[in-house]
């Protein structure tokens, strides 16, 4: 029960370890701070302190509630101190031997029913838990950073974590203001292993020479997500992403969806490690970002037609109807829009040229996804190599009348967006899968633990399931790489 914790003991007073004793503190439990570094703990409780005191300035918090926050936090310098702690969360340096002997030496110290949690990243609640006498006083309350402002923590069970202290660390998450999630314990438990092709396919795309990384990231911004993958990166640490990516690889014993790309492996050689070294994938130096061209100014075509019965386009009708230069009709069936012999489709992940044996017209353009066509200042479109400069303006010429700044890629399955995410949304069908978590929390995850602009799976029913299963089998057949395999789950559900 909730009433039962009282006083919280963090063991690490680094990065996550300050921040979570704050959010315990701010919500009035008494917390005990344990470094091996005595030093660095009393310093960090000092940078807290000043940061809190900006807060209290710009009329964020009261002086009295920093105080009682401050006063609520004592720095400590032995573990013996912690034999009142009802819960101890473990922040220290990522290394299960080291995890495991704390804890040994922990439970020798605590009450016999200490609730027990590991802040970890990566390493196996079960694994950690393995050296207690009652493993099942141990959870994964996975906090992310920085910790008191992320709201997601992802309740971790591992194999023997028992269903009471589970429900205890959903009910602390929630006594703390947090969203909680239940995962089970298993790599990269859901943020960690659902986000990663966002970053890996990203790669390889710029490994394939698609577009350039500058490209990729206003397209992926446009399509709806906070941050462009390399941006991102660069911000995270190009070690660190390699680092979780190859842990996330070798515990999936291989599967070349993990498979962590040779670009970021030479970066790390180089020291190219981001912001925190001054160049990554940008350069950190003052200098400007390397602008994006987009295309030029082009006259529009006079006529376009929309199928009546598809509502993908909706937007772009409902806009130029209000347009008097442009005649807009409607035809039924076919295909979802047509200018002169060009016809315009979502992209469905084959390239145009192979899409166009099949839908018997001259020409094709397919346009990338965007989560709000209407909103996105994007439209990324590309073309079949025989059509027409003219035919190719024409088009352009529409979605400038409509706002959009306009990208021509390569003739490439599932352009930039689409293929990014269909492959998110199928690593979150596959964590369904597997029972590491449920559709509602790992929709709620990848919103609260990394801002995506919505959940993966509502975003599959927007583009339709059978789109996105229909682009995967076209990835899967033009690549012949297992990492497009569709997840049994996706295709049931078609
Ligand atoms: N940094 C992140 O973004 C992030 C996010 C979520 C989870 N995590 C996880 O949280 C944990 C801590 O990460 P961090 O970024 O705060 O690390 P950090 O390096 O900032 O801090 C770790 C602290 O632990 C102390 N420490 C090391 N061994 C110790 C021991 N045996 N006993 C007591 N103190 C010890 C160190 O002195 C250091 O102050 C790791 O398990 C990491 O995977 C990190």
């Amino acid at each position: 029960m909730l009433t039962q914790i009282k006083n919280v003991a963090v063991i690490g007073a680094g990065t996550m370890g300050i921040g979570i004793a704050e959010v315990a503190a701010s919500c009035k439990q008494q917390v005990k701070v344990f470094d091996l570094n005595h030093e660095f703990a009393k310093q960090a409780k000092q940078t807290m302190a000043k940061r809190l005191e900006s807060r209290v300035k710009h009329g964020k918090i009261t002086a009295d509630f920093r105080q009682t926050l401050l006063d609520n936090i004592k720095i400590i310098t032995e573990l013996d101190e912690l034999s009142d702690s009802d819960l101890v969360i473990e922040a220290i340096i990522e290394n299960l031997e080291v995890k495991q002997k704390l804890f040994k030496q922990l439970q020798n110290i605590c009450f016999e029913d200490v609730l027990f949690a590991s802040n970890t990243s990566s390493i196996s609640i079960t694994a950690i838990a393995s050296v207690l006498v009652k493993p099942e006083n141990m959870i994964g309350l996975h906090f992310f950073n920085p910790a008191p402002v992320m709201k997601l923590v992802e309740v971790v069970a591992g194999l023997r974590s028992s269903k009471a202290n589970l429900d205890l660390g959903i009910e602390l998450c929630h006594f703390w203001n947090k969203v909680p999630v239940l995962a089970q314990s298993s790599p990269g438990f859901i943020v960690n292993r659902v986000a990663r092709p966002f970053y890996g396919e990203a790669m390889k795309m710029l490994q394939e020479q698609v577009a350039s990384l500058e490209v990729m990231d206003v397209i992926m911004t446009s399509a709806g997500f906070r941050m462009g993958p390399f941006t991102l990166m660069d911000l995270i640490g190009i070690d660190i992403n390699l680092s979780v990516s190859k842990t996330v690889f070798a515990s999936m014993y291989n599967d070349p969806r993990y498979r962590p790309s040779l670009i970021q492996e030479e970066m790390v050689a180089a020291n190219l490690l981001g912001k925190k070294t001054g160049q990554g994938f940008y350069c950190y130096d003052g200098q400007d970002k390397p602008t994006v061209h987009y295309q030029r100014t082009q006259q529009a075509a006079k006529t376009i037609s929309f199928n009546s019965e598809l509502t993908v386009f909706d937007a772009f009708k409902k806009q130029l109807k209000n347009n008097d230069d442009i005649i807009v009709t409607e035809h039924q069936g076919g295909v979802a829009m047509q200018i002169n012999d060009c016809a315009i489709e979502v992209s469905n992940g084959q390239t145009c040229k192979q899409r166009l044996t099949t839908i018997k017209q001259k020409h094709l353009a397919q346009v990338d996804l965007m989560l709000d066509y209407e909103s996105s200042p994007i439209i990324h479109l590309s073309f079949d190599e025989n059509c027409p400069k003219t035919t190719k303006n024409h088009v352009i010429g529409v979605f400038q009348q409509l706002d959009k700044q306009v990208i021509i890629g390569k003739d490439m399955p599932a352009l930039i967006a689409m293929r990014i995410v269909c492959l998110l949304i199928n690593e979150a069908a596959d964590a369904i899968e597997n029972g590491v978590c449920n559709e509602n929390d790992v929709d709620l995850a990848m919103q609260k633990g990394v801002n995506y602009p919505i959940g993966l799976i509502a975003w599959s029913h927007k583009i339709g399931i059978k789109n996105v299963v229909e682009t995967l089998d076209n990835l899967h057949h033009w690549f012949g790489d297992d990492r497009y395999r569709v997840s049994p789950w996706l295709r049931g559900k078609v």
